[in-house]
């Protein structure tokens, strides 16, 4: 019975000491969780304040919501929250020894080695690199009455990944890697956590294999070859005291890398385009802005003068933030807000809860770019109210190669294409892994 997380003594703890609910028999609140995490969360915060528990996924969580919550666990003073054994529950056998999924010491032993390759310089290259891709890529969009974002997006950032991140075309493979990504990340979130045939784990495990394969046969060549991409960066990367990566590092960090990068910007660029469909106001004068560039290609000097592109991106973050649960699990007792939590308590705090929270937030269900203007600077009220891209240690190692992908991509797209939707028309979020549009977002895609 020890081994059942919904029967560990810290989870009889929790239930019998700190506020929270069990939700429906059996399920708990998996389906609420899966389907409108965001109503859900909410409700429950209001009925509990920030700290409760709830059964999900034959588990017991305590949720941590708010400024307060995100502080506490994210900046983890004294190693209390375990970001592997918190994700290890939902990706573990897919993303194994990803750097997200390793803790402490040994993370930031990593993370030293890791951030040679993000590193302003490198970034300016990958941005090169960038600027070919996404013209030929969206070059091949055509005029359509449902032109399919997500789909077409999730195209285009994994051509770019592979060619910024390998340094090299996928090709005929290309369908597989992506299918193999795909079939992991859902494995994430799959209600039936064994292998069955046709079920997502199982598919989850063959897409590791798949991707353990790809990157392995490319190793020899990338260390003996090493060119300007993240691949070959991962494989020469060193720490202040000259330690370098493992091929089996190199191999599991690269694939996790894959998948961290291409479908956050994936789900950033849908949330983008639906506001902007929603709001052709904004979406005129993101062109406007682009347009004043005067040119195709933009420059790492460029980004910071797309200021209005900035906001759109800080709002569609908040409306939908990609990552819209995280995950930790306590090895230590600790304290928070007169609670008392025991070692073992699985924690998710929620960065899409927070973003939606009245108390912080001037109607926070309105899309308001101008939240984040100079002028207003809403989202400084509490250094942990707004948080997309985490926050301490595991902070989102990513975010400046994000914002420039993202703009770029916006960049290159509005000088080319205008995109709308009907009136009526509302998005639908499929929560069921990473948050994505349930139908795909089909929009009206002009030429101009
Ligand atoms: C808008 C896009 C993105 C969003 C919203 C996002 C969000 C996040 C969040 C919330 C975390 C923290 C998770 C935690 O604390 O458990 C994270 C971690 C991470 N992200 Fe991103 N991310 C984005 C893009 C990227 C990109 C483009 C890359 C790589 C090029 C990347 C690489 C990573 C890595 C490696 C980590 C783990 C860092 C660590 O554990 O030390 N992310 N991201």
């Amino acid at each position: 019975m020890k081994t059942i997380p919904y029967f560990s003594e810290a989870s009889r703890t929790v239930r019998s000491t700190l506020p929270g609910e069990a939700g429906l028999p059996v399920v708990g609140y998996s389906l609420d969780f899966l389907t409108k995490p965001v109503a859900m969360g909410l409700s429950l915060y209001r009925k509990y304040g920030p700290v409760y528990w709830i059964n999900a996924f034959g588990m017991t969580f305590l949720q941590m919501q708010g400024p307060d919550a995100n502080q506490f666990v994210f900046r983890n003073q004294g190693d209390i929250f375990s970001s592997s054994q918190g994700w290890d529950f939902y990706i573990g056998k897919f993303f194994k020894r990803g750097i997200m999924l390793l803790d402490f010491d040994e993370h930031r032993h990593h993370r030293g080695i890791m951030q040679a390759a993000f590193k302003k310089q490198v970034l300016m290259q990958y941005l090169e690199r960038m600027n070919p891709a996404i013209e030929k890529g969206i070059g091949r969009w055509r005029e359509s009455k449902k032109f399919p974002v997500l789909k077409k997006i999730k195209q285009l950032t994994l051509d770019m990944a592979t060619e910024v991140f390998m340094g090299e075309e996928l090709g005929p493979e290309a369908d597989k890697v992506n299918q193999a990504f795909v079939d992991c990340v859902r494995a994430g979130t799959s209600l039936v956590r064994f292998s069955v045939p046709g079920g997502r784990w199982k598919k989850g495990l063959k897409g590791r294999k798949v991707l353990e394969a790809f990157f392995r046969s490319r190793l020899a060549v990338k260390r003996a070859n090493p060119g300007d991409d993240l691949f070959s960066r991962l494989c020469l990367a060193e720490d202040e005291n000259g330690r370098r990566f493992s091929d089996d590092d190199v191999i599991n960090h690269m694939i996790f890398l894959m998948m961290a990068a291409h479908d956050t910007s994936t789900i950033t660029l849908c949330s983008i385009f639906y506001q902007l469909a929603k709001h052709p106001e904004w979406q005129e004068r993101v062109r406007e802005e682009a347009l004043s560039l005067g040119k195709r290609d933009i420059s790492h000097e460029d980004l910071a003068k797309l200021e209005t592109m900035g906001l759109v991106m800080k709002e569609a973050l908040r409306l939908l933030a990609p990552v819209h649960g995280i995950p930790r699990k306590t090895v230590k007792d600790c304290e928070f807000k007169g609670h008392h939590i025991p070692a073992g308590t699985f924690i998710t705090l929620s960065p899409m809860i927070t973003h939606h929270m009245p108390e912080w937030w001037e109607s926070p269900e309105k899309f308001d770019p101008e939240r984040f203007s100079e002028a207003r600077n809403e989202h400084k009220k509490h250094l942990y109210q707004y948080v997309p891209f985490g926050g301490g240690a595991h902070m989102c190692i990513g975010l400046h190669f994000a914002e420039m992908q993202v703009k770029a991509i916006l960049h290159h797209v509005v000088q080319r294409y205008r995109w709308s939707v009907a009136d009526d028309y509302v998005m639908p979020v499929d929560f069921t892994s990473l948050p994505v549009p349930g139908d795909g977002l089909p929009v009206k895609l002009e030429c101009m």
